[in-house]
């Protein structure tokens, strides 16, 4: 006699109508994988009235996610209404207290209340997944949690924003300015028509929350990462990165450190000759230092109804086959805190873009700035004067700024953030210094 798994899909925007479809396609080939025939039992969404191109004729419908969470006619709930409050956490949290299992894709709501929702889940002895969550199709939950536990992770870091990959793609290829990039992104449905979640380094935050918690065993926390997005990234930025042989990626970042675990999303340069720095437009990628396994990097589509869709099917079929693993890999009880390392600790390599006005002694200056904070330089670049646009508030007497692009040695957040102060407040340059990490990858 065949076995059944029943889902109630709460959400039936593109990634819902994309697991409906999946479900439709390969009901067969799940069934031989797992041994249980997988059906759409009952769906929720706000409009019942819309024509949303799939057969939704055999399931229950109903007007209230929560009530849907509850019902009798399902095994599994699957949540892919999206925020971090509201109706999709009380479903999610109506559903675990119902003894159901879960899947979600929403990366906000485990961003903020994983660890709670991973106890309820235990507690119930039920399943809480979220493969959906982080970087769309790559399955690297799973190869985190299952595929490295014998390993003990030290970073985890990668392009988890396709959004942001695409624009600073563009701006590489076309030379094309930040604002025009971004247009272009809203218009391909790219971009959200308010992109400041994609492009302020949020979305990714939330993922890197997630993974963090996965690699080190500690509670999600999103609210200690430190965040910043790629709006002030230029095409001069772009260039001279390009001439010194980096391409700038916006990266999250979780390592452990001695000084505790730190966690990031910041427009990063990387190597031209990496993996990373060849993964171009909405692609996503997840690379993850294991000490036994090395390093591993996943590519693939971070998001689409597709490959989300694809990600979700992947936790059903675990719950099919009977497979259960703690939702952040230990028990939610042997979570530990996430302990940060202090933001001016960080050690690494800088870029940094000073404004410099063509006067003897300017660079004598900025070099004895950088020398009395111990930051020592790999590279300096000088561009003609007149490259730098002039400013607001831009000093004409000083003489016209040249673009100077200097690349330090390791140094710490503290000595560089020590010597641009004093470099700005001894009136050399134009406008304020651009500093951005340079991650080393290897
Ligand atoms: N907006 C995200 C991106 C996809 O651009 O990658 C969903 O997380």
């Amino acid at each position: 006699m065949t076995k059944h798994l029943k889902l109630g899909i709460a959400g039936l925007g593109t990634v819902g109508t994309g697991l409906i479809r999946l479900i439709a396609a390969h009901h067969d080939r799940l069934r031989e994988a797992t041994g249980k025939s997988v059906t759409v039992a009952a769906v929720s969404a706000r409009d019942r009235s819309r024509d949303r191109g799939v057969d939704i004729s055999s399931a229950q419908w109903f007007d209230n996610a929560v009530t849907l969470a509850q019902s009798e006619a399902i095994d599994v709930f699957v949540e892919l209404i999206g925020g971090d409050e509201g109706i999709a956490r009380d479903a999610v949290t109506a559903a675990l207290q119902a003894g159901k299992h879960v899947v979600t894709a929403n990366k906000a709501l485990l961003a903020k209340h994983g660890a709670e929702l991973a106890a309820m889940a235990e507690e119930r002895n039920v399943t809480l997944a979220f493969e959906a969550a982080v970087a769309g199709g790559i399955p690297v939950i799973k190869t985190m949690r299952e595929a490295l536990a014998g390993n003990a992770v030290t970073r985890v870091y990668g392009i988890l924003n396709g959004t942001c990959n695409y624009i600073l793609t563009r701006m590489q290829d076309e030379g094309l300015p930040f604002e025009d990039v971004l247009k272009e992104a809203q218009q391909l449905g790219y971009a959200e028509a308010d992109p400041t979640f994609d492009i302020g380094g949020h979305d990714a935050a939330h993922k890197l929350a997630i993974l963090a918690s996965i690699a080190f065993g500690t509670k999600v926390a999103f609210d200690k990462i430190d965040i910043e997005g790629i709006q002030s990234i230029t095409p001069a930025d772009i260039e001279a990165a390009d001439k010194l042989g980096y391409r700038i990626k916006l990266l999250g970042v979780a390592v452990k450190t001695e000084a505790g675990i730190e966690q990031r999303v910041h427009p990063a340069m990387v190597t031209k000759h990496s993996a990373i720095a060849e993964v171009s437009g909405v692609t996503n990628c997840v690379a993850i230092d294991g000490d036994f396994v090395g390093n591993l990097i996943l590519i693939g589509p971070g998001a689409g109804a597709a490959a989300t869709a694809s990600a979700v099917a992947s936790d059903i079929g675990d719950i099919a086959r009977g497979l259960r693993c703690a939702p952040f890999v230990k028990p939610a009880r042997a979570l530990e805190p996430c302990i940060s390392a202090p933001r001016e600790q960080h050690k690494g390599a800088y870029y940094v873009r000073l404004a410099v006005y063509d006067r003897p002694g300017a660079m004598a200056a900025i070099a004895a700035r950088m020398a009395e904070q111990n930051v020592s330089l790999e590279s300096i670049v000088q561009r003609r004067p007149g490259h730098e646009p002039h400013g607001a508030g831009m000093n004409t007497q000083a003489g016209r700024p040249t673009s100077v692009v200097l690349i330090t040695h390791e140094t710490t957040e503290a000595a560089i953030h020590a010597a641009m102060a004093a470099i700005k407040e001894d009136g050399k340059i134009a406008h304020a210094p651009k500093t951005i990490k340079i991650e080393q990858l290897d």
